[in-house]
């Protein structure tokens, strides 16, 4: 968990966040024992901003993973955690089409503690996959 931790904030320096200026870092352990990493990509056409998460995802998606063990994130202003950086919505939702209710998220706080959350606590009741009958 601490390797994946400090592979969140190697990532985390890559961020391309001209216009917010919040800087996020993802690393996404696979099945398999592989990892991949994402960092938040921004557009001046804001909608267009992709999350570090879903980078990590879909880096691992692209390559032929779709079994997932973790994911550690973190986050800040100019890179600077100040706080726990929870995943957004959208995030939530892409986790959810890959990972089950047990899936973990290690958030790193400001001083280096470490705040597990699963994906059900994250999105109870989701809409996924079995919704579609
Ligand atoms: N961001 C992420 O990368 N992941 C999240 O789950 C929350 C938000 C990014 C998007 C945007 O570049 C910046 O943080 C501010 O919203």
């Amino acid at each position: 968990m601490d390797k994946l931790i400090t592979m969140a904030v190697e990532a985390m320096s890559h961020a391309y966040a001209p216009y917010s200026g919040f800087h996020v870092g993802a690393a996404l352990l696979c099945a398999d024992g592989s990892v991949y990493t994402g960092c938040n990509i921004e557009n001046a056409s804001y909608g267009g901003t992709n999350c570090a998460e879903r980078t990590a995802f879909f880096k691992a998606v692209s390559e032929g993973h779709r079994q997932f063990t973790a994911l550690a994130l973190c986050g800040g202003m100019g890179g600077q955690i100040r706080d726990f950086c929870p995943p957004c919505g959208i995030c939530r939702q892409v986790m959810r089409e890959f990972c089950n209710d047990d899936f973990p998220i290690h958030l790193l706080g400001p001083e280096g503690q470490v705040r597990t959350l699963t994906l059900g606590q994250l999105l109870p009741g989701s809409f996924n996959a079995d919704s579609l009958g």
